[in-house]
């Protein structure tokens, strides 16, 4: 008996060594398991007086309860280590600098669309769109550019087929709108077009806006009295040098081209004048009843002048220490 009372130190002793619950498993079935000594003494009790046996049972029972308790101490303590170090692995160090995230940011071209048709909707202007294969009919043709017209060298063209171009300009969307629409019209129409052109401040696809008003006694007054209003708000400022050059275009009469003050000379931002009744014919409006302007702006242009670029060209390769610099 004095031998089982002894197992709980040594027990103790042999849990204390272990560094895991694998180890301590091991130790556990040494004392308690099937075959261990508690299990030998519960057999011998067989061969005890009536008198002995729950005298050695309560030692066995005692010495048990002595193991286990020894057992689960140190299970506490090594649960308590692998806790630790598991906090310990996987601790944030707070103080750390954060991971930089960047954020996107629209193309300065799109920038000044949306500049664009927020300035032009806030004075009564609707949208309005047209395809960008266009047929030589509404490219040409309705606007007062049949073919053999030296004008078409104007324009130089890319052809999709012997009826089909890449819009040259966004002024087809006049004729189309026109068509569907009857005066009063007042609209915008921002899109892509295509050229075979180029250089610094031409490109072979590049952005217009073409506005056209048309009602019964809008004037050439009235043309420059919106393209300046336009142009004081989109440049933020009320005291700009803008030019009215005289030009021509088959589609109005008169035509001017407009020219703004850049580099000690001038930057030509874009094209307008009345529509020519040739065109409103096509249209089938009334030229005794309605009348109206049309212009087409160069988006790059005005993009341009906005941020003091000289060269349209970046706006086209896609580096993007160029683009964050438009950030808003
Ligand atoms: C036209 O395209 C006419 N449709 C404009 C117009 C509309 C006149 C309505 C009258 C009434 P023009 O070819 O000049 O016109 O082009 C207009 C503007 O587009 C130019 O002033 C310029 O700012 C811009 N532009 C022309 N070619 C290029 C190019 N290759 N790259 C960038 N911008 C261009």
């Amino acid at each position: 008996m004095e031998d089982l009372r002894q197992l709980i130190n040594a027990s103790k002793l042999d849990f204390a060594s272990c560094n895991s619950l694998t180890e301590l498993d091991n130790v556990k079935s040494k004392y308690i398991g099937k075959n261990g000594p508690i299990a030998e003494a519960m057999k011998s009790m067989s061969g005890l007086s009536n008198e002995e046996k729950p005298k050695l049972g309560a030692i066995i029972n005692e010495v048990k309860k002595g193991i286990e308790a020894a057992l689960s101490h140190q299970k506490k303590i090594i649960q308590e280590d692998i806790l630790n170090k598991k906090l310990n692995d996987e601790s944030v160090d707070v103080t750390l600098p954060g991971i930089k995230r960047n954020s996107g940011s629209l193309h300065p071209i799109s920038l000044t669309m949306r500049r664009i048709e927020t300035i032009f909707h806030s004075i009564g202007f609707d949208l309005a769109s047209g395809p960008e294969i266009e047929d030589d009919y509404h490219n040409f043709t309705a606007l007062n550019i049949p073919e053999s017209h030296p004008a078409r060298a104007m324009h130089d063209t890319f052809y999709i087929d012997k009826n089909h171009v890449l819009r040259t300009h966004t002024s087809p969307v006049q004729v189309r709108y026109m068509k569907k629409n009857k005066p009063p019209l007042r609209i915008i129409s921002p899109g892509r077009v295509y050229r075979v052109d180029s250089d610094a401040t031409h490109s072979p696809m590049f952005h217009q806006v073409e506005g056209l008003w048309i009602d019964d006694s809008v004037n050439f007054a009235n043309l420059k009295n919106v393209v300046q209003e336009f142009l004081q708000q989109f440049f933020e400022d009320d005291s700009l040098t803008i030019r009215f050059r005289p030009s021509f275009f088959p589609f109005t009469e008169p035509s001017a081209e407009i020219d703004m003050s850049w580099n000690d000379g001038w930057l030509e931002i874009g094209g307008c004048g009345m529509v020519h009744p040739e065109v409103l014919n096509q249209v089938n409006i009334d030229t005794e009843s309605f009348q109206g302007f049309a212009f087409g702006l160069g988006v790059e242009r005005l993009t341009m002048l906005k941020f003091g670029l000289n060269d349209l060209r970046p706006f086209f390769t896609h580096d993007l220490r160029f683009l964050q610099q438009f950030k808003v």
